[in-house]
Order: C-alpha cells, then sequence, then structure tokens
C-alpha cells in the first residue's frame, strides 16, 4: 500500500493510475478503522481497478473543540488493517495540508436547508465541514466512484446532493450499515462506551425497530415518537431526537408517503450515537 500525506505525492500518483487506464474508487474516513469501514473499502473493490483511502480527522466538521480532541486516532492499526484489505492508496494529510491558511479563512461548501436540520441542528457547521471536506478530498482523489456508510444517513443526501448541485462526475455509493449481533450499529464512537453502557446501546435500535412497528400498526407519528423516547430515556440513554421523515429527500412526509426513514441521536455516556431505519408501512 502506498502511504502518502502530501497533496503533490497523491495528485501524481493518481495521474499514473489515470494514465495507465485505471479506475479509482475512494473511501474518506477519519480512521480508527472498524469493520463498517471496512465493508465500505470491500464495496469500493466492485467498483474500480484502484481504491484509495483517506483518513483524516476533520476538525472543521467538529462543533465541539473537546470532541475534536479527544476523537481516537489508531494510524497504525488502520493502515495495518488497509493492507490485509489490499488497499491502493492511503492519504493521511494534517490539518496544515488540507486548510493551510487556517479554518477562518477557508472557502467552504454549504448544501442549503438538509444542512441546518436534524444533526444539523444539534451540530451548527458540521455537514458545512463534512461538504467542504468532502468536496475538497474529491478534487485531489478525483474517483469514479466514492463510497460512504448509510449509518450517516443525512451526511450521506448532503453529500449526493452536493455532487448533484456542483455537477461532479462521481458515482455515490451508499452501503449498509454494519452492526453488533445485538444490533448496534458500528461507530468510533462506541469506543467511548463504559460495558455497561455497550451493554444498554442497542437500546437505540430495538427502539427505532418498534416505532417502525408502531406506525405499520397505525399509530400516529407523534404519538409513536413520544413512546421511543421515553423508552429510551428510561434508560442511561438521553434522546436528542427521533424524526419520521420521507426517505428519499428527508422532508416531512404526508399520510400517502409510504417509504420512510426514521432519524434518531441520542447521548449515553460520553458517546453521542446517531442511527437510522428505513422501512415502508
Ligand atoms: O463519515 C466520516 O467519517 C466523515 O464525516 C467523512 C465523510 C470522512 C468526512 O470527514
Amino acid at each position: 500500500m502506498i502511504v502518502v500525506s502530501s497533496k503533490s505525492e497523491l495528485r501524481q500518483q493518481i495521474k499514473t493510475w489515470k494514465q495507465a487506464g485505471e479506475t479509482i474508487a475512494f473511501v474518506p474516513t477519519m480512521g480508527n478503522l472498524h469493520s463498517g469501514h471496512i465493508s465500505l473499502v470491500t464495496e469500493a473493490k466492485k467498483h474500480a481497478s484502484k481504491i484509495v483511502v483517506s483518513i483524516f480527522v476533520n476538525p472543521m466538521q467538529f462543533n465541539n473543540p473537546d470532541d475534536l480532541t479527544n476523537y481516537p486516532r489508531t494510524l497504525e492499526e488502520d493502515s495495518e488493517q488497509l493492507i490485509s484489505e489490499g488497499v491502493d492508496m492511503l492519504f493521511t494529510p494534517t490539518p496544515e495540508i488540507m486548510y493551510p491558511k487556517g479554518l477562518d479563512v477557508q472557502t467552504f461548501v454549504e448544501v442549503p436547508g438538509i444542512s441546518d436540520v436534524f444533526c444539523g441542528a444539534s451540530r451548527p457547521g458540521h455537514f458545512r465541514g463534512v461538504a467542504t471536506i468532502v468536496n475538497k478530498l474529491f478534487n485531489l482523489v478525483t474517483p469514479d466512484v466514492a463510497c460512504f456508510g448509510s449509518k450517516d444517513y443525512q451526511q450521506l443526501q448532503v453529500i449526493r446532493l452536493m455532487v448533484e448541485d456542483l455537477s461532479l462526475d462521481i458515482k455515490i455509493v451508499g452501503c449498509d450499515t454494519v452492526r453488533t449481533e445485538q444490533g448496534l450499529a458500528k461507530s468510533s464512537r462506541n469506543g467511548y462506551l463504559t460495558p455497561k453502557e455497550l451493554e444498554v446501546a442497542p437500546l437505540l435500535y430495538q427502539t427505532m425497530q418498534q416505532l417502525a412497528q408502531d406506525i405499520r400498526d397505525g399509530i400516529a407519528i407523534e404519538k409513536a415518537v413520544a413512546k421511543a423516547t421515553l423508552t429510551m430515556n428510561q434508560s442511561l440513554f438521553t434522546t436528542d431526537y427521533f424524526h419520521v421523515q420521507r426517505a428519499d429527500n428527508l422532508s416531512q412526509p404526508t399520510n400517502e408517503d409510504k417509504e420512510l426513514v426514521i432519524l434518531a441521536a441520542a447521548q449515553l455516556g460520553f458517546a453521542r450515537l446517531i442511527d437510522n431505519l428505513v422501512f415502508s408501512r
């Protein structure tokens, strides 16, 4: 696996591959890799001849400085995993490389509307940071395909909209969420959980499943959400939100809309967990 940190080395290698007729699939990450990330690499291999992964803890998408400082950084273990997965190139830039002038004077990309609701309302500026770094990485890697996890459902929508609005010629592939046997979505933030919290954590997915069932059974969305919130708050969780939206564009569903998604965010100890469930009624 080729490991590069500079933009020029990255660009040179991509150019060489493209001249040789190779195609590029890209998996952007913030590292601390788990089986969810590896499933993105596995999917990426189906789409192109060369796989590029980036590891960059992007300061622009953190609205809480402590969260940025404490975010797990495990580059050595991550590299070993990527080598055994047959990844062709790992890009590991520093903040100085990605934001040489500093964050305050950085040009940004903002996808309006969708960036301000749900997780965007709880984490102001978060999706601006995500859209900006993903755009910068796309401009450097110039992939044919890029793979993202569906666990970050809103992020995936933000990226799809950005690609459409900016006419980027990149196919975005959304990959299924990888879960533990008990249903907990794999996330780097699960590492913050104590053993006791880890036992409680699958309740988030179980509650979403019950919420979907209640809506299928004809219970009004508002009432079903109140019940789900109560279930969660009676445990160690503090619910940030449950929203039930149209699955295709996250707008408010009417009674005629059948394909829905539950978006959920909740605090458990030090970890803010997010998850989602797409379902039909
Ligand atoms: O999902 C993530 O890990 C990050 O938000 C991403 C897409 C790598 C951008 O920093």
